[in-house]
């Protein structure tokens, strides 16, 4: 069986793991339990963000738990309203304090925001918290090629992940092979496309769920990690952060790796990157 569990060696030569626990939605009260079940679970990756106003309980827990430090790999985001040079370095230190940490693994500028403009000038200023051991890696996060290109063009570096919107109905070959070739690694949200909330009612998942002793969300976390993907679950329910991170010994044969990929409905659920609204 290929091995699936191994972390992924970014660009930059940090190594990052392929499954994380994803907090959008976890409200700060809840946040510190909700870690707490996740690190104790055996995720070492945590992904919040600002604009989730949850870093506080989040830090609570990767400080509490037991788990050394250097063990969890953290990441947070700069919010759309803190780019530019001086605004994104105070963004960071902000979530610093939030966190009670002195370093994040992972920072990723949210959104590109393209109408402001100020994306390559946020990206330099990651680029200078790295050097001064603020943060180990400097990624984005909804960044289309276009966004990417001028980032390298301004910078000279390829961020280490972009973290797209990927699921089943949206799962983005042509992204994920272009990034693959600059050695962007890429991290699937909303990886269970809940937001319709069909993709584990889909044939192709309920199948391959019965054929393999899985539940549909298995399923697809699976489909995430065959196809070379980080990917950040979110669940509230103890009983289902346990479940989506077993999920290393089985392997979904080819054919339900295609009949998943057929779900592809080329529509984001979320908001298109290169529009006006972010
Ligand atoms: N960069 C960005 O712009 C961006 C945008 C969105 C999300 N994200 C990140 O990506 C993470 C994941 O995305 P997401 O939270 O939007 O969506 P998701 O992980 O695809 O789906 C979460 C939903 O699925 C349910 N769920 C979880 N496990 C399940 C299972 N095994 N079976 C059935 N239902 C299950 C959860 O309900 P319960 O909680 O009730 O279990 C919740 O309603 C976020 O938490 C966040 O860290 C990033």
């Amino acid at each position: 069986m290929t091995d699936r569990s191994e972390p992924v060696k970014l660009n930059d030569g940090q190594v990052m793991p392929r499954i994380g626990y994803g907090t959008y939605k976890v409200g700060d009260d809840e946040a510190q339990e909700a870690v707490e079940a996740a690190l104790a679970t055996g995720y070492r990756l945590v992904d919040t963000a600002e604009m989730y106003g949850n870093e506080v309980g989040v830090g609570r827990a990767v400080n509490g738990s037991g788990v050394p430090r250097e063990e969890v790999f953290l990441t947070t985001k700069v919010w759309n309203d803190h780019h530019g040079a001086d605004a994104a370095r105070a963004a960071l230190e902000a979530s610093l304090e939030r966190l009670g940490t002195d370093y994040l693994d992972l920072y990723l500028i949210h959104w590109p925001s393209p109408k402001q403009g100020l994306y390559v000038e946020t990206f330099e200023a990651l680029l200078k918290a790295r050097d001064e051991g603020l943060i180990r890696s400097a990624g984005v996060s909804n960044f289309l090629p276009e966004h990417l290109e001028k980032v390298h063009e301004g910078t000279g570096v390829w961020p280490a992940v972009n973290q797209v919107e990927l699921h089943p109905y949206f799962n983005q070959p042509a992204l994920r092979a272009w990034q693959a070739e600059r050695g962007i690694a890429t991290e699937s949200w909303g990886p269970l496309g809940q937001r319709t909330g069909s993709v584990l009612g889909e044939e192709a998942v309920t199948a391959a769920a019965a054929a393999h002793g899985r539940s549909p969300g298995q399923v697809v976390i699976r489909w995430h990690l065959q196809n070379g993907c980080i990917v950040i679950p979110k669940s509230s329910k103890a009983s289902r952060i346990a479940e989506n991170f077993d999920v290393f010994d089985f392997e979904l044969t080819e054919g339900e790796m295609a009949a998943i990929d057929a779900l592809e409905s080329g529509e984001r659920q979320g908001i298109d990157p290169g529009g006006s609204e972010r």
